[in-house]
C-alpha cells in the first residue's frame, strides 16, 4: 500500500496502491477478514458483490484463499448488484455467467446463499421481483459489506446519472456510455440490452462497509469527479462522499487526478 489519506473527503478514507494487483489482493483481504470475523462470532457475513473487469483479480485472489489457505464461504450469502433485463441466466453474457465463472463455481458458498437478479421474466412481474429482492437483504439483516465498482459515468450498480440518492431495486434504462462500455462483451452495440435490474442507491449506502474498487487511468477522471465534485445525482457515486463507511481503494492510474 502506498498510504491512505482522506484529503479531500472530510469522512472516508482513501487507500492508494501502486497497481491493480496489489489493490484488488488487498480488497479481496478485507472481505476475507470480514467473513472470518464474522464466522468466528457464529454469524454469516452478508455481502453485496458486483461484476465487471474491475473484480476479477479480487474474485481470483478470494478462490485463492479457499483453495490454498482454508477461507470458507459458508457463512456468506451474497446479494449481486444488478443483471441486464432480460437476459436468461444461461447466456454467457448474463452475470449469473459471471459469477459462476469467476467465484461461484470456485468456493464452498451454499447455493440457496447466492443471490442474482433474475431477469427472465416478463415485464408485470418486475415490481414485485425488485420489492422482494430488497426484502431479501433486510432479512438477513442488510449487507455488511458492499463492493463497488465505478462507471465512467459515475453510476454505481446500474443506477446511471439521474437516479436519486433514495432509490430502491428497479428496473433502469441502462445510460449510453454504459452500453457503449458493454459493447464489446456483447460483441455489437445492438446487442447490449437498454435495461437491467440494480439495486438502488438508498440499498447500497445502508451497507455497514463499502469498498470501492477503482483501476487503471480510463477511470482517473470519473474517481476525480466522484471524490471531489459537488454531490449530485448528475454523478451517483458522488454521494459516497458523505458516508463515514466508504473507502475507496485506487491503484496510481485511477488516482493520478487526484494527487498533487
Ligand atoms: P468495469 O465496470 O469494472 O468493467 O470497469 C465498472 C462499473 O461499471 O461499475
Amino acid at each position: 500500500m502506498l498510504n491512505s489519506f482522506n484529503k479531500y473527503s472530510k469522512v472516508n478514507s482513501i487507500t492508494l496502491h501502486s497497481d491493480a494487483e496489489q489493490a484488488s489482493v488487498y480488497v479481496a483481504q478485507q472481505i476475507a477478514e470480514l467473513i472470518r470475523q464474522q464466522q468466528e462470532q457464529g454469524k454469516p457475513a452478508v455481502l453485496g458483490l458486483a461484476t465487471g473487469n474491475t473484480p476479477k483479480r479480487v474474485y481470483q485472489e478470494l478462490v485463492r484463499l479457499h483453495q490454498n489457505e482454508g477461507l470458507s464461504f459458508h457463512n456468506v450469502i451474497s446479494f449481486n448488484l444488478d443483471e441486464y433485463y432480460p437476459i436468461c441466466p444461461d447466456n454467457d453474457q448474463s452475470y449469473t455467467y459471471f459469477m459462476r465463472k469467476y467465484l461461484f463455481s470456485h468456493i464452498d458458498i451454499k447455493s440457496h446463499n447466492i443471490h442474482i437478479p433474475h431477469t427472465d421474466f416478463p415485464p408485470h412481474r418486475i415490481l414485485q421481483y425488485c420489492k422482494d429482492y430488497e426484502d431479501k437483504i433486510v432479512s438477513f439483516g442488510g449487507l455488511d459489506l458492499q463492493l463497488l465498482g465505478i462507471g465512467r459515468n459515475g453510476h454505481i450498480g446500474f443506477n446511471e446519472p439521474g437516479s436519486t440518492f433514495d432509490s430502491t431495486t428497479r428496473l433502469v434504462n441502462l445510460h449510453s456510455l454504459t452500453r457503449q462500455d458493454a459493447q464489446t462483451h456483447f460483441g455489437t452495440i445492438d446487442n447490449v440490452p437498454l435495461q437491467a435490474i440494480s439495486i438502488g442507491i438508498q440499498t447500497i449506502i445502508q451497507a455497514k462497509k463499502i469498498l470501492l474498487l477503482a483501476l487503471g487511468e480510463r477511470k482517473s477522471e470519473i474517481i476525480s469527479k466522484a471524490l471531489k465534485g459537488e454531490i449530485s445525482t448528475q454523478v451517483p457515486a458522488s454521494i459516497l462522499q458523505t458516508l463515514s463507511q466508504v473507502e475507496y481503494i485506487l491503484d496510481r492510474d485511477a488516482a493520478a487526478l487526484i494527487q498533487d
